[in-house]
């Protein structure tokens, strides 16, 4: 069967970092940055990006492109005496189909405030959650119907460049705030709160913060990238692709956090109480709406604001819906419509578990965060380090030898992904069970 791939480098880039950027990018990176002592938690985050994250996404990949199949059919072509691999596939067709069920009821709601910042304001209940997480669920299968090129990747190219611009576009104008009448801080203050290093907060808990956050921003361990790897061209190196993903993650969680970081100090008389109140991604729905309608032009930044929500948690929704939807195809031989109709369905029934109790999306969202994800991450370093073939690997990094890569390199990279990397994501395993 001819399988469909990303049509330029440019599209895979702008798809994968689609998937990466998030929602956890806007909120919660600039928040951890700012309590874990800025930019000296910068800096931890970017070791552990390059010495765990980034290996990990290239073992993620290289299983995805060197099977050129769906999560499940991945580790029966690649490791076909070993049943048991097969069934961990499994586990990378649950993950992303039980993130995207609490996923829906977020972007649901990202519409509903889009539209209130448009002034069309409509009664809030859990029947309306249930509603908008239909339109949202809708809206991404029929991005995923499309199929890779003429619907994920055509998506993207429009999307992603102009989800950059407005939220450069917000950050200036936050940066460049006057401070309220008797707001004790400016927003350069907000500025020097996320940047300022402060190698004193550093401590443990900081170490693995900044590891969990960058496997939930990186979406490590979901299934995505391995799907996403198998779309990618023989010819396209993986590393530079993971790496330049991983590079624009971080630039934009930076950008995203100069636009509401700053925005809560110059606004409120105290930014230290708003920001330490942060417990969950519902507080982009509590304060933000009450910060922009003190801007000058208030109204329209938040109308941008949560339009670029909606995109990237679009962007997001779709890497995941076409993680099931591809497995479908290839393990059944359904029809790409049938299959996103199937898994629409599907996440439709589970995701009314979250839309109507918020505690049930709080704890499939800590289980995925906290346990199958690191886990998803886990199984991947573990096939590529120990159970792949070395020669499958390489041939996956060298693109069949038509990169050279210096033999160190490959060396180095190996070390992480067999040793490096997996001792990492035990410590973030250990961490959650001593928490
Ligand atoms: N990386 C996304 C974010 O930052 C979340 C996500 C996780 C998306 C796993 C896809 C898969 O919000």
């Amino acid at each position: 069967m001819q399988r469909e791939k990303f049509g330029s480098k440019f599209g895979a880039l702008v798809v994968i970092a689609g998937a990466a950027v998030g929602l956890g990018n806007i909120w919660r990176f600039p928040y951890m940055v700012g309590t874990n002592g800025g930019a000296a938690f910068i800096i931890i985050y970017l070791i552990f990006v390059a010495l765990i994250c980034i290996p990990c996404m290239v073992a993620e990949m290289s299983i995805g492109r060197r099977s050129s199949r769906d999560a499940v059919g991945a580790f029966s072509v690649l490791a076909p005496q070993k049943p048991l691999w097969k069934g961990a596939g499994f586990l990378y067709v649950l993950i992303p189909t039980l993130i995207l069920s609490y996923y829906c009821v977020i972007g649901g709601l990202t519409i509903d405030y889009f539209l209130r910042s448009l002034g069309i304001c409509l009664p809030q209940s859990s029947a309306m959650s249930v509603f908008w997480m239909v339109v949202f669920l809708l809206i991404t299968a029929g991005v995923v119907i499309g199929g890779v090129q003429k619907g994920i990747e055509r998506f993207s190219k429009v999307m992603m460049p102009l989800l950059f611009l407005i939220v450069i576009f917000i950050a200036v104008r936050a940066m460049t705030l006057p401070a309220r009448e008797g707001a004790s801080a400016t927003a350069l203050d907000g500025v020097r709160f996320l940047f300022k290093p402060d190698f004193s907060k550093v401590t443990m808990k900081t170490c693995l913060d900044a590891l969990g956050q960058a496997f939930f921003s990186l979406s490590l361990g979901s299934g995505v990238l391995m799907t996403y790897g198998s779309y990618v061209r023989k010819k396209d190196s993986l590393f530079n692709t993971a790496s330049s993903i991983a590079i624009s993650d971080l630039v934009f969680a930076l950008i995203a956090g100069c636009a509401i970081i700053p925005a809560v100090f110059a606004l409120n008389a105290d930014p230290m109480a708003v920001l330490s109140n942060n417990t969950d991604s519902a507080l982009v729905f509590n304060i933000l709406p009450q910060v922009f309608p003190m801007m000058p032009l208030g109204g329209i930044l938040e109308a941008f604001f949560f339009f670029a929500l909606i995109i990237a948690a679009l962007t997001s929704s779709v890497s995941l819906f076409e993680v099931p939807v591809c497995c479908a195809i290839e393990q059944t031989k359904l029809s790409r419509k049938a299959a996103c109709a199937i898994v629409a369905v599907v996440i439709f029934l589970l995701g009314l578990l979250s839309a109507l109790r918020g505690t049930t999306l709080n704890f499939i969202d800590a289980l995925c965060a906290n346990w199958l994800m690191p886990l998803g991450g886990l199984l991947a370093l573990i096939f590529v380090g120990w159970t792949m073939k070395k020669s499958d690997f390489e041939d996956e990094l060298t693109n069949g030898g038509m990169h050279l890569a210096h033999p160190r390199f490959l060396k180095v990279l190996r070390f992480a992904i067999c040793y490096l990397a997996p001792t990492g994501v035990l410590a973030v395993f250990l961490f959650q069970l001593l928490k």
